[in-house]
């Protein structure tokens, strides 16, 4: 039942704002996670913490209620406090948390994934999203006795892939010199820049752009003639798009996979599939070990998250629901004649963007004025739809209204060239990532 309402004002944010008074000079950046901190959020109107969930819906540190559309950046692709992943985890616990000795789960949820996941001939399972991209990366270089790797997207973290961002303080120049990124839907791009020394190719099957020209298939074939491995990082599609992942929706099984986010509904739970043959180095050679590998509630989650998503043919739903959210944006915004502003990606999740050549004025300032007027409305927008199997009929048409009540709004504001001046907060910030043209060549050569 979506009890979120229309609103004159905006919310109260106090509670927001004393806490986030309290970590001032005690949290460094505020935040744990970049995309759930401050910069993301306009300032001054946004809350800052949340507090509870419920299926899409959450409530902030003052009880103000939204419909969610960022699904903690991802992992709660099931809904808040979801029944069966929630009863699963409780009876886990009843028994404990994690173990002198491997558990049972850790068996039984391997083969699970085994049954579902095309190239999962072994698995292994870690806690976040960089442990097991830089486990890949480690394990692909070993197994091919060579040290370049080659990405597009983003992979988290770790020295190996952040050295190649603008956030590279503290990597040193070695470690950056062994990573290049490429290009998403540009083979030439690629044949460019592999080489005798590259281990591996790691990318994002998607992030919003669709692939061109069976693109993922000609990367697949580069990577062959060549000797790398191809890894498919599928944090985001994995369980999601389809639920065997990518490799199932494009038919195309990399040497390794990682995956994470979706997989458990909010535990931290991360899997490396892959080849046996190139699996089997953890077996002694390659050291990939960590305390809660086999951490028993969050394989608990992971069995049931995945049972439920297979069970019910979660996939088909959220694409069927996030397509409503997509057209319909598209439809208001082609309706007001605003060519600035369409929302895009794989049904599953889209992302809403703002041109500025098109319009003439600042995105940022564009995507902040929506997001000041969705939150006023009850609804915690950061420009993207994450759905989830939750997001009610209910959910997707109220959104739709407000589309059509803040859109007009900010066709207004554009008009009149005076976006900054319809806001009431500081505009959120650029996302640091950026996933082209970003250390096409060694450092110490540019
Ligand atoms: C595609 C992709 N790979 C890797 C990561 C890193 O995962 P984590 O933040 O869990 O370490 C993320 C995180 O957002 C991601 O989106």
């Amino acid at each position: 039942m979506n009890k979120v309402k229309f609103n004159e004002d905006f919310p109260d944010i106090t509670e927001s704002n004393k806490l986030f008074k309290r970590s001032k000079g005690l949290i460094p950046a505020y935040t744990q996670t970049l995309a759930k901190g401050p910069t993301q959020w306009i300032k001054g109107i946004a809350p800052k913490y949340l507090k509870k969930g419920r299926g899409s819906h959450v409530w902030d540190a003052d009880g103000n209620e939204y419909i969610d559309y960022t699904m903690g950046i991802g992992p709660v692709v099931l809904g808040y406090c979801y029944g069966r992943v929630d009863d699963a985890i409780r009876t886990q616990l009843e028994d404990g948390i994690t173990f002198s000795m491997m558990h049972p789960l850790e068996v039984e949820l391997s083969e699970k994934i085994r049954s579902i996941v095309p190239n999962a001939e072994s698995v292994r399972f870690s806690k976040t999203g960089c442990d097991v991209t830089t486990a890949a990366v480690r394990v692909a270089r070993a197994f091919t006795r060579r040290e370049k790797v080659l990405c597009c997207g983003y992979h988290g973290w770790h020295d190996w892939y952040i050295g190649v961002t603008d956030r590279d303080a503290g990597i040193p120049a070695a470690v950056q010199d062994l990573t290049f990124t490429f290009n998403y839907n540009d083979i030439e791009n690629l044949k460019q820049s592999i080489d005798a020394d590259t281990a591996c190719v790691i990318l994002e099957p998607f992030v919003f752009e669709e692939a061109k020209n069976d693109f993922l298939k000609e990367v697949q074939e580069v990577c062959r003639k060549n000797g790398s491995l191809l890894i498919f990082d599928e944090m985001w599609t994995g369980f999601r798009i389809a639920v065997g992942g990518a490799q199932e929706y494009f038919g195309i099984k990399p040497d390794l996979a990682c995956f994470s986010k979706a997989i458990a509904n909010g535990m931290p739970l991360s899997v490396l599939t892959g080849r046996e043959d190139v699996m089997r180095l953890f077996d002694r050679d390659v050291f990939f070990f960590t305390t809660f590998g086999g951490e028993a509630l969050s394989l608990a989650a992971g069995m049931a998250t995945i049972n439920e998503i297979s069970e019910k043919n979660v996939p088909e739903f959220l694409s069927m629901q996030g397509k409503k959210l997509k057209d319909g944006y598209n439809k208001i915004s082609a309706g007001l004649g605003m060519d600035y502003t369409q929302c895009s990606g794989y049904n599953c999740r889209t992302i809403i963007t703002f041109d500025p050549f098109k319009s003439g004025c600042n995105p940022l300032e564009m995507k902040s004025l929506v997001q000041q007027e969705m939150i006023k409305n009850g609804i915690l927008w950061s420009g993207f739809h994450n759905m989830c199997f939750s997001h009610s009929d209910e959910d997707a048409e109220y959104t739709l209204k407000c589309y059509e009540k803040v859109l007009p709004l900010l066709k207004k504001a554009v008009d009149d060239k005076k976006v900054a001046e319809y806001l009431k907060g500081e505009p959120v910030e650029p996302v640091f990532r950026k996933t082209s043209n970003f250390n096409l060549k060694p450092k110490k050569l540019q």
